[in-house]
């Protein structure tokens, strides 16, 4: 009898450790986004999308930079808005703007952001 209560209380601790095993990785799965600056970010592939879901309904011609398929590149590129450091570009600078951080995710900001320094390539 004793020894079943034994077990019982090895068990008891082996899952109190599990648990909180698996709750201390918890804080662990939300990571900061992982956006490699080494990767040749696209403006095709990579930038447009984002300007086309989350700039162009505002930024659809009238207001300063077009942001749309096929006007995005020479808008910003004319307009003044990517330059070096990106950091200190136009674009960038107001997408981590108080009245714009919200339109963008941490990891578009950081696309952005390599794609300038990467040269604001139209590729
Ligand atoms: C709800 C409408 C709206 C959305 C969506 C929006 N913007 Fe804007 N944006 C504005 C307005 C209005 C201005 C002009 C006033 C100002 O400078 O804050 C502006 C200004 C800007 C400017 C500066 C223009 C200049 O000439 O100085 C940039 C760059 C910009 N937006 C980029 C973006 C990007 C990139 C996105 C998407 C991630 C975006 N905006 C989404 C409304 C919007």
């Amino acid at each position: 009898m004793l020894r079943l209560r034994k077990e019982t209380a090895r068990t008891l601790i082996s899952v109190f450790f599990a648990i909180a095993l698996l709750a201390s990785c918890e804080k662990y799965t939300f990571r900061p986004p992982e956006v490699d600056p080494e990767y040749p970010w696209s403006l095709r592939d990579d930038i447009q999308p984002l300007f086309t879901a989350s700039c162009a309904t505002c930024h659809g011609g009238s207001l300063a930079p077009d942001l749309r398929a096929g006007n995005a590149y020479n808008s910003l590129t004319r307009g003044g808005y990517v330059s070096l450091p990106a950091d200190n570009s136009r674009l960038y600078k107001k997408m981590i703007a108080p009245d714009h951080t919200a339109r963008s995710t941490e990891a578009e900001k950081l696309k952005v952001l390599y794609w300038i320094t990467q040269g604001a390539k139209n590729n």
